[in-house]
């Protein structure tokens, strides 16, 4: 486990909503393993951005991972639109519907990793039945719906799905509130995916994204120090 490799994911939630094509190849050039991609309906959580034909043109853009989180409910009619959109990982909140583990089985059929999201005030027993339909767990440390919010420190959860996983090939992705300061201990708890949407895009713009690069490379090297053999 000392030897696992942190992924840094920024949410694109942060960027410029007028210049999302450029923004999105200004942090990747700048270092994002990942591009995390907040879909939310004004429905299932209190805040509204983009649909599907929205996250395909992103498509375009993208040259690593698309991993798409749905803030949405309900989740299944929208699966073929988010595999024809071209997401790579597609992720599913356990909240927003009775059949999450048809949800999963779906999303794997539609051919993308299908990923499971927590809220703050979901166990991670609740998990437990949903770790071999699923690819990735994902731990909210905030409550979805708007970037920059306080981080929540989940990091009993974490270490209770780390241990839950065993040696399945499942990743653990930790959103919400990410910055240098708390990465190190959330990857020593068992986190794999960093997402970060302020802690990315602070101080920088796609004209000037030499911060984009800085505030990465902080958050990497702040959690790799927490893996590092002592
Ligand atoms: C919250 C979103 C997050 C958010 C993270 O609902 O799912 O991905 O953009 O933004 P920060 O890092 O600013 O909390
Ligand atoms: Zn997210």
């Amino acid at each position: 486990m000392m030897d696992r490799q942190i992924r840094i994911a920024p949410s694109i939630l942060s960027a410029d909503f007028a210049d999302f094509g450029r923004e999105i190849r200004a942090i990747e050039d700048q270092g994002a393993d990942w591009v995390h991609v907040d879909v939310m309906d004004g429905h299932f959580v209190p805040n509204l951005t983009f649909g599907p034909q929205a996250v395909k043109a992103f498509r375009r853009h993208v040259t690593t991972v698309m991993d798409v989180h749905l803030m949405i409910a309900p989740v299944d009619p929208w699966i073929a639109a988010y595999a024809e959109a071209g997401a790579d990982v597609l992720t599913a909140h356990l909240e927003a519907g009775p059949h999450v583990h048809r949800t999963l089985q779906a999303i794997s059929a539609a051919g993308m990793k299908a990923g499971l999201a927590l809220n703050p005030g979901t166990p991670a027993e609740a998990a437990a039945p949903l770790l071999d339909v699923a690819d990735m767990v994902c731990v909210m440390t905030v409550n979805p719906g708007f970037g920059g919010q306080g981080f929540l420190d989940m990091t009993p959860k974490l270490r209770a799905l780390r241990a839950m996983i065993g040696d399945r090939p499942v990743l653990i992705e930790v959103d919400g509130g990410v910055d240098p300061a708390n990465a190190a201990r959330l990857a020593a708890a068992g986190a794999d995916v960093l997402v970060a949407g302020s802690a990315v895009f602070r101080g920088g713009s796609a004209e000037a994204p030499a911060a984009y690069g800085r505030n990465i490379r902080a958050l990497r090297e702040a959690a790799a120090g927490a893996l590092a053999p002592a």
